[in-house]
Order: C-alpha cells, then sequence, then structure tokens
C-alpha cells in the first residue's frame, strides 16, 4: 500500500483540477435561473427542518417529529447535529455550520449517554463520516472534527478484537479480521457474534480518511483487513459474497446475496475505494466488476409487466426471491459512477434502466414516494413455482398496473431513489433526473411536513398518510443533501473531486487520475444494442440453467408466503 497523500498537498492539487480531467460527470452541465431558484427552495426547507430540531431535540440524535419531543437512537450524541455537518457545508451555511462547533467540541464519544451498546456500522458512516467530511470540506481548519472523529475510531477499533488466532494459523492472536457488529463502551469489548457484509465492508472510506488525517495506519489497516477478509471467503459467484460472516472464523454463516439490507454497502465501497484512491490496489473495481457481472448474469431480471428492471434476493441453495427495494436502489448510482470509471457500456446502460424502474416506484405511487419493499414476476423464468399475486386480488391489480407489487409500504426518509436520480443528472446530463427529483421533493414537503420538521410514513399508498414520530438523521444527511445537489453548481461536490459516503458524506478523492486504461469517449446512448437479460438458457430461477424449481408461492389474502420448496433438494 502506497502512503496516502498528505493533505494539505492533496486540497491544493484538487483545486486545480484541468478542465479535461472528466471521467464521471458530464461535461455539458450547468445550472440554470430556475434550478438555482430550485436549489435555494431546498436550502430553506433544510434550515427550517434543523432548526426545528434545534426547537424540541438540541444535543439528541433526533427530533420526534409529531409530538414535537426528541428520541435518542444513536447513543445520543447529537446525531443529527453530526450527519447535518457537511450539508451545512454544501449549502453554503458556514454561519450554521460554525455555530455547531462548540456543541461537537462538548461531545463526549467514549460514553454513551443511553444504555446499550454501540452499532459500530451506525457510527462510522454518520460520526465519523460525518465528522471527517465536515473537516474536509471547511478547509482542514476545524481541528476539533478530527480529534473527536480519532476518540470514536480509537474506542472502534477494538471491535476488530476477540478473535481465536494462535498465531500459528497465520491470524493475530485475540485479533479478528472483521469487527464485531456491536461495541460495548463500558468493558471495551465488543458483543461476540456474526457480523454483517455491510459492518464489515464500509469502512474503509472513512477510516482511511482518518488515518490520513490523523497520520495513525492502524484504522486503514484495520479497514483493509476486513476487506480482505471478506474477498477471500466463498464467493456463490464470482464477486457475490453471502450475507453474514463469523469474525473468529471469517466464513460466511449464510449463503444469503442480496443488494439490500446487511449486505448493500459493501459492493458500493468496493468502487469508491477504487475512486477514492485512483484505482491503486486494482482487486477492489475487480472484484466490483465480477460482482456486478454475476449479479446481471443471476439476479437481474425484468418484470413481466411492464418490462422493469430489478434485481433478486440469491441463495445458492434456495433461490431467489424476487423482491427489490428502496435501499438496494443506491445500486443504479452506483453502477453508473463504476460504468464511467471502467468505461463499460453495458454497466452504463443496465444502471440506467434499473434508475428508471427504481424512479418509476415514485411515480406510480398515489403520493409519489415510492414504498420500502416491492415484489415482482420475473420475465424468462420457466418455473410455474415463481410467485405471482392472486388475479383480482389488490396486489394482483396493482402488480397489473405498475410492474410491481408493495411488500412494505412505509417511507422512513430514506435516500437511495433521490440518490441514483442525482448520479444519473450528474453522469448523463439527461434534465429529466432533475425534473424526477423536483418532483420527490415536493412530495415529500407535502407528505411528510410534521409539526416539527418532516417525519416517516406509515404507507406511501395513501394520500392521507398517517405519519410516524420518527425522523432520522439521514434525512439531514442524505435526502437533503441529494436534493440540493441536484439543482446546485454542478461543480459543488463534483464527482470527479469527491466520493460520496453511504451517509452521503463526501470525501476528497486523494488523485485526480484513475488508472484504468485512457480516458473513455462520453458513453453515448442511442441505437447501443439492448443485451439480452436473461441467459441464453431458460433458467429455473435457482440462478443456473436447468433444474426445477425454486420456491413456493401461496397467496392468501394479499399476503405473500415465500419459498417453502428448496432448489437444492431437486438438483
Ligand atoms: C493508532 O491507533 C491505534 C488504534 O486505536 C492505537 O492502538 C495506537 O496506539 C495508535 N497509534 C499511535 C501512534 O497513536
Ligand atoms: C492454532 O490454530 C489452528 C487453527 O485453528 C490449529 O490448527 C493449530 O493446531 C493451533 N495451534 C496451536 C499451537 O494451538
Ligand atoms: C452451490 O450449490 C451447489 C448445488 O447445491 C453446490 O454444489 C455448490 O457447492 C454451492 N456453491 C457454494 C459456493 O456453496
Ligand atoms: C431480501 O434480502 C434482504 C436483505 O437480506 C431482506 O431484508 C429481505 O427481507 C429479503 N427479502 C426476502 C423476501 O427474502
Ligand atoms: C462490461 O461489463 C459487462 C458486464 O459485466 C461485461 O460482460 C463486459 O465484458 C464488459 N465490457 C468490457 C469492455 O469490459
Amino acid at each position: 500500500m502506497r502512503l496516502p497523500l498528505p493533505f494539505p498537498l492533496l486540497s491544493l492539487l484538487l483545486l486545480f483540477l484541468p478542465a479535461n480531467a472528466r471521467r464521471v460527470q458530464h461535461p455539458n452541465l450547468r445550472q440554470t435561473a430556475h434550478m438555482k431558484t430550485r436549489a435555494e427552495e431546498v436550502k430553506r426547507a433544510f434550515v427550517e427542518a434543523f432548526e426545528d430540531y434545534r426547537t424540541f431535540a438540541w444535543g439528541h440524535d433526533e427530533v420526534a417529529p409529531m409530538t414535537q419531543r426528541y428520541s435518542d437512537t444513536r447513543n445520543g450524541w447529537g446525531a443529527t447535529i453530526v450527519d447535518s455537518l457537511s450539508t451545512m457545508i454544501v449549502m453554503g451555511l458556514d454561519d450554521l455550520f460554525e455555530s455547531t462547533l462548540p456543541f461537537i467540541a462538548s461531545i463526549d464519544f467514549t460514553r454513551p449517554k443511553t444504555p446499550g451498546t454501540v452499532s459500530v456500522f451506525e457510527t462510522i458512516i454518520r460520526y465519523v463520516g460525518g465528522l471527517l467530511s465536515a473537516y474536509e470540506l471547511s478547509g482542514a481548519k476545524h481541528q476539533v472534527l478530527v480529534d473527536q472523529a480519532e476518540v470514536l475510531g480509537h474506542k472502534l477499533a477494538l471491535a476488530w478484537t476477540e478473535g481465536r488466532g494462535n498465531g500459528s494459523d497465520g491470524k493475530e492472536p485475540g485479533r479478528t479480521n472483521m469487527p464485531y457488529t456491536w461495541m460495548d463502551f463500558e468493558t471495551d469489548k465488543p458483543a461476540v457474534g456474526v457480523v454483517g457484509l455491510a459492518t464489515a465492508g464500509t469502512n474503509i472510506l472513512e477510516f482511511r480518511s482518518l488515518s490520513r488525517h490523523t497520520s495513525n495506519r492502524t484504522f486503514l489497516a484495520l479497514a483493509e483487513r476486513a476487506m480482505g477478509a471478506v474477498m477471500g471467503t466463498t464467493q456463490f459467484r464470482p464477486g457475490l459474497y453471502g450475507e453474514m460472516y463469523n469474525p473468529q472464523t471469517d466464513l460466511v454463516v449464510s449463503d444469503k446475496v442480496s443488494f439490500g439490507p446487511n449486505s448493500d454497502s459493501f459492493y458500493e465501497y468496493l468502487i469508491k475505494y477504487a475512486h477514492m484512491t485512483g484505482n491503486a490496489e486494482p482487486v477492489y473495481l475487480q472484484t466490483w466488476l465480477d460482482g456486478v457481472n454475476s449479479a446481471m448474469e443471476t439476479m437481474m431480471f425484468k418484470s413481466t409487466v411492464g418490462a422493469w428492471t430489478w434485481l433478486s434476493n440469491w441463495s445458492n441453495r434456495t433461490g431467489h426471491d424476487y423482491m427489490f427495494s428502496h435501499l438496494a436502489c443506491y445500486l443504479p448510482g452506483n453502477w453508473l459512477l463504476g460504468a464511467r470509471l471502467a468505461h463499460n457500456s453495458t454497466i452504463y446502460a443496465r444502471g440506467l434502466e434499473i434508475a428508471e424502474s427504481c424512479a418509476h416506484t415514485y411515480a406510480a405511487s398515489p403520493t409519489g414516494i415510492g414504498p420500502e419493499a416491492w415484489h415482482y414476476v420475473p420475465a424468462g423464468v420457466t418455473s410455474n413455482l415463481v410467485p405471482h399475486p392472486y388475479a383480482g386480488s389488490k396486489m394482483g391489480e396493482m402488480y397489473d398496473q405498475r410492474g410491481f407489487w408493495v411488500q412494505d409500504a412505509r417511507f422512513v426518509l430514506r435516500p437511495e431513489v433521490v440518490e441514483s436520480m442525482f448520479y444519473a443528472w450528474r453522469i448523463t446530463g439527461d434534465p429529466v433526473w432533475q425534473e424526477r427529483v423536483w418532483d420527490a421533493f415536493q412530495a415529500v414537503k407535502k407528505y411528510c411536513k410534521a409539526p416539527a420538521a418532516y417525519a416517516s410514513l406509515v404507507t406511501v399508498e395513501s394520500t392521507e398518510p398517517a405519519k410516524k414520530d420518527e425522523s432520522e438523521s439521514f434525512f439531514y444527511a442524505e435526502l437533503m443533501k441529494y436534493f440540493y445537489l441536484t439543482f446546485s453548481d454542478p461543480d459543488v461536490i463534483n464527482l470527479d473531486r469527491y466520493t460520496i459516503t453511504t451517509e452521503a458524506h463526501p470525501l476528497l478523492l486523494e488523485t485526480q487520475d484513475f488508472d484504468y486504461g485512457p480516458e473513455p469517449e462520453w458513453v453515448v446512448m442511442g441505437n447501443e444494442e439492448q443485451q439480452p437479460l436473461a441467459p441464453a438458457t431458460p433458467t429455473d430461477g435457482c440462478g443456473g440453467p436447468g433444474g426445477t424449481g425454486m420456491g413456493q408461492l401461496m397467496m392468501l389474502m394479499d399476503f405473500y408466503v415465500p419459498a417453502l420448496e428448496r432448489c437444492s433438494a431437486h438438483q
């Protein structure tokens, strides 16, 4: 591993990005006066929401939007404040940002303010990522941001302990390669148990930045160890990994492959880390490409109605669940990013199709906001055991109209669909994406605005939806930021200068070079031949040709009872 560039030198270099050093962002973007007005409106909405948080919940993790009280679900360190910092700077709200610094300095990150353990994943992406991004975006002036991130870093580093190695097995005694899921900050010990793919694999952007700013290489070394351990485990297809691991053995304990919860951001970080480092170590990009390729071959389907492109959940043992989720809709934006870096027009085209499909879940919903999770019937799968909704049922009608039927109708102020629309805008330059984001912003304002700030919805299927008394900090970190960046000057968080973490905290790229062949021609869409989605041989729904069936469906009053039959039982 080469040593990271010293930060001041790095910032200088990136200030003078040559005009032709584009790879990711479309070269012809500009901000019209109309978009400027929209950006201002988003900014106003953000400030109003944050002021509500200040009034009712200052210092707590979240405002409780319906009761105008507060909640503490992130250990009580003021998650909304820390998660909002980079959004404030991106929006040019420097005074607001600086007004929070005394609070930031006062947080005691060694001691949770609420009983219970600390989530390694959430703490890294929200707090560590939020602090470091704010440090970089504010010109590396406010050392307190790094100091506080470092306090957390030392505590979280202890999640890589309690290993069973004995030295002669190539493993350091008492150390693990992957972190555990939960840390006890009082005893400084992790809760021994399994760890999800996303927890093991979503820290390398934040820890590389932390190592750079503290000059302590340990953080990056831990993150590299975790990524290396995951990449060394079972691949169910090249680049596709199971959902759960035992950190004492580095063995996979669940063969479920998905791009949804527990797994998503591991895949996301492979390409973003390659981007950050200029592809200094090709294994990350290559693993990402392998996974995309395998996902296209094994897990990508079109719906029989509407031909929307989505992926499945897939297990090598039990076959597919044909469902996709709001969380997994980060994927099209991530594919578009990687397609530009690896100049691959197939990935670009498929990424755009899935972005269209995710956008469709918003456009087709009565509120203009898409649901948390949905089912579809895959085209080209021969098994007659594929779940269908009952013809004539509410879900059957929904499927006939929309090409998906809702499994979970909540909206918890998640960003992923808008996030992918943002990438689609910055990468294709097609203004239709700005219109879609604007529609989503209007819908969120209309349906989620609450007595204090914004609230989650119990269902997006009703135009008089009940609201929940919860308001995640990622509303401020992510959703509002992606709304804003879609209308802002395209040079704000230019995708050729920054990579954006899974919590939407921008971090500086370390180099403008990307070591992967020559700068490609801009991908031109048009008559590009559509590649067949399904493999040449009909699939049985088990992720391979031949065989008999995957699972059985029962539709009882619109309820879906998945997979009774096992693929392997028939092979
Ligand atoms: C670097 O961080 C690690 C992990 O917390 C710590 O054990 C080590 O003492 C630190 N090194 C220095 C030089 O501060
Ligand atoms: C160390 O652990 C490995 C793997 O569990 C085992 O095969 C080996 O016998 C152990 N060595 C000692 C000295 O305990
Ligand atoms: C996938 O399933 C097949 C058939 O059951 C089995 O032979 C193979 O070992 C499995 N692959 C992995 C990586 O577990
Ligand atoms: C698909 O996988 C995700 C992540 O493991 C999970 O949350 C979801 O419930 C799965 N859906 C089905 C139908 O298995
Ligand atoms: C682009 O990606 C697709 C899907 O992974 C792959 O099949 C194809 O070989 C790639 N093309 C190039 C030129 O690398």
